[in-house]
């Protein structure tokens, strides 16, 4: 596969879940045993990424630090006996490139996936969002797919969907198929962001995974700020559409549902379900949560 590079946006504010994200990137939250970016940097890898681009804030030298080699620590677990340990660190190996830069202005996704531009040149490139985790422990591919796609259509863009309930459109970009003939990639019309459930085109939602030529940085640069003065990128993957380029959606499977840790709800579901399924650990929190879930259905003040 010819594309390596990759571009995290993680330089989002995330007010949604402040007091956590004062000073902690949400990025940085741990779902089960690992840090929210470290699922998206070893999916990334899993599907032949090699080049890490993150997009950052001031908040957010956590994730910077993270993805160090800490020989420090790996000295200290030597010495101390805890070898078994090591394991642990082994995303650290990986053989993977990370670069950094700052978005100096929290002006939207668009924004930020602008401020990769002359990092990027003229190759195609991934965009995963540091926020959003594909499938229970990460082991989506649907990136590998895409790309394949990308490169056999020819595509301008390639972008990610997952059906969700029509009631929940209106959190969305949400795709406009030209056809679902085949249901799994299928050419887009257009693409609409947050539209009344009775409006929505499809309930084939945006999941934070796309494939882009460089050309997007031409219609970003247009992109007039939208709600909140933000620069959206749907709004210039629409103009795109609107300009006659070549844009396909890829389904995301039911394996690979997408959790983004922006709001406490989908947060506390990710983090249960996560650990709910951890190897080890899965099978106590499994017991734990039916004890509880029987004791607090008779406390009336719930
Ligand atoms: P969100 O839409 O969740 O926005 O970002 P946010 O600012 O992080 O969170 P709220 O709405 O204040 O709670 C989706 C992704 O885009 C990145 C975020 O870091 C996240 O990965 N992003 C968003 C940026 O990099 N820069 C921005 O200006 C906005």
């Amino acid at each position: 596969m010819s594309i390596k590079l990759a571009v995290i946006p993680v330089a989002g504010r995330g007010t949604r879940l402040i007091p956590l994200t004062k000073s902690l990137p949400k990025e940085m939250l741990p779902v089960g045993r690992k840090p929210v970016v470290q699922y998206v940097v070893e999916e990334l890898n899993r599907c032949g990424l090699e080049r890490l681009l993150f997009i950052t804030g001031p908040t957010k030298i956590a994730i910077e630090n993270y993805f160090d080699l800490d020989t420090e620590l790996i000295d200290h677990l030597r010495q101390t006996g805890k070898e078994e340990l090591l394991e642990e660190l082994a995303f650290e190996k990986a053989d993977l490139q990370y670069f950094y830069t700052r978005q100096r202005r929290q002006l939207g996704l668009g924004h930020a996936i602008l401020c990769a531009e002359s990092f990027i040149g003229q190759e195609s490139f991934v965009v995963a969002l540091g926020d959003t985790i594909l499938g229970v422990h990460s082991k989506s591919r649907i990136v590998e797919r895409m790309i394949a796609e990308f490169e056999a259509r020819e595509a301008d863009a390639v972008i990610a969907f997952e059906e969700v309930p029509r009631r929940d459109v209106s959190r969305y970009g949400i795709a406009s198929p030209v056809t679902l003939e085949n249901p799994e990639v299928f050419p887009l019309a257009d693409i609409v962001e947050k539209p009344s459930p009775e409006e929505a085109p499809s309930c084939l939602a945006v999941a934070s995974r796309y494939v882009f030529r460089p050309e997007i940085f031409s219609y970003l640069k247009v992109t007039r700020p939208g709600k909140n003065g933000e620069i959206q990128l749907t709004d210039a993957i629409a103009a795109m559409l609107a300009d006659g380029k070549k844009v396909y959606g890829v389904r995301v499977a039911a394996s690979e549902h997408r959790f983004d840790i922006g709001n406490f709800q989908s947060y506390f579901n990710a983090f249960l379900e996560f650990a709910m399924t951890d190897p080890d650990y899965g099978k106590g929190v499994r017991e734990k949560l039916e004890e509880l879930s029987q004791r607090l259905s008779s406390d009336e003040n719930l």
